[in-house]
């Protein structure tokens, strides 16, 4: 606990009595401009005899003339507003009854009806046997500061609002862009396929050297678009997603990742994850979509391992790769290469949604993706 110690210039008994006395005026004059500039004042209280000191600036911002005295506990729980003044009583009986220093704050209604917000220091006095004989401390006006910590935080939740607004659209387009892509190509596609079985059946065969192995090389064309598209659709917006649930719809682009290089993809996925929310299970999705993108694009990974687990409420996704890692502190910094937004991306998705993004990577050792959200509604 700390000790409770007189200003330095009353300890100096040697001093000349006018000296000490000037000395004095000095500390005081000081004293009230430094707490006037700060906005604090400082105050008393002797546990027994409930007998209160306020300093000036104290009396200033309770807006209570000088002439009429510290107030008296009564009168001081009459300044606060009708919801801080319980949260005070206790925080006051708890710092007697623990002896700990401890901050408060609360909001005070002023003479003038105007309401303010403080911040209150209380450092609880102790007698050699450990029982708490009186209390000091300060109290400062936070109001402003207050004000604009609430326009911060008005002004945090509409810029996540707006992210998340845009995350919606940006998830609405993808699938109608895919719907659409879907919609012109596959029965165009679909005929195609039959014109050119039915032109095989027509061939004659005294053709089939000459035509045969054109005809052959369209339909291999043709079945490379088709899949093309198909996998375009399917990384737009999975039908997989919305049809069977998260854990196949990863599956599925795994397999899309390990087909088009030499990446191996080994899975661990939770099933159950499917009763998620439908927006959480296309979060968890996009998040795999970028983490296992970047492995194609930056690792040269030869394995990547996704896991997917929900625990308690909780679930974790973890994409770890071998490759080639890098440094995140270079991020950005390398001149002539601009940094892209995937990694931003994953991280304010994951924290959208109120859960926590980490990442960790360094050059040679590969790197590793985790996600944690909340999912209450899991039954896991
Ligand atoms: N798995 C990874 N292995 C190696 N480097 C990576 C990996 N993921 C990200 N990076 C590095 O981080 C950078 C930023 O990634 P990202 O934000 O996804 O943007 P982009 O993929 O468009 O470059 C990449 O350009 C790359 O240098
Ligand atoms: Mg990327």
């Amino acid at each position: 606990m700390p000790e409770y110690l007189p200003p330095p210039a009353l300890c100096d008994l040697s001093a000349q009595p006018c000296a000490i006395k000037s000395a004095l005026a000095d500390v005081q004059r000081r004293l009230a401009t430094t707490q006037a500039l700060a906005r604090i004042g400082d105050w008393t209280l002797e546990r027994d005899s409930a007998r209160t000191t306020w300093s000036p600036e104290l009396f200033r911002m309770f807006e209570r003339p000088l002439e009429w005295g510290a107030p008296d506990v009564n009168e001081i729980s009459a300044y606060l507003s009708s919801e801080s003044l319980e949260r005070t009583r206790e925080t006051f009986w708890h710092a007697i009854d623990s002896g700990e220093r401890l901050t408060l704050e609360h909001e005070v209604v002023l003479p003038s009806g105007a309401r303010r917000h403080q911040l209150t220091v209380i450092v609880p006095v102790a007698d050699a046997d450990g029982r708490v004989f009186m209390l000091y401390g300060t109290v400062q006006d936070i109001t402003e500061r207050k004000a604009i910590e609430a326009e911060r935080m008005q002004h945090m939740a509409r810029v996540a609002e707006l992210s998340r607004r845009l995350m919606e659209v940006g998830e609405h387009e993808r699938r109608q862009l895919a719907a659409a892509l879907h919609d012109r190509s596959s029965p165009n596609l679909a005929a195609l396929k039959l014109i050119f079985a039915n032109i095989s059946r027509a061939l004659p065969a005294s053709m089939d050297d000459e035509l045969g192995l054109l005809l052959d090389d369209a339909k291999a064309l043709l079945a490379d678009t088709d899949m093309g598209i198909r996998e375009i659709c399917a990384t737009l917006r999975p039908a997989t997603l919305d049809y069977a649930g998260l854990a196949p719809a990863i599956r599925e682009y795994a397999s899309q990742v390990a087909r088009h290089s030499h990446t191996a993809v080994e899975l661990d996925l939770d099933e159950r994850t499917a009763a998620l929310p439908p927006e959480l299970q296309t979060l968890l999705f996009r998040i795999t979509q970028e983490a296992l993108t970047n492995c194609t694009k930056h690792a040269s990974a030869t394995l990547v391992r996704v896991s997917l687990h929900c625990v308690a409420g909780q679930i974790r996704l973890q994409v770890c790769d071998d490759g080639c890692g890098f440094d995140p502190a270079q991020l950005g910094k390398v001149d002539g290469v601009t940094p892209g937004l995937g990694l931003i991306t994953m991280r304010e998705r994951a924290e959208l949604a109120g859960g926590h993004f980490q990442m960790r990577s360094a050059p040679g050792n590969g790197t590793v993706i985790e996600v944690d959200l909340p999912a209450p509604t899991c039954k896991c």
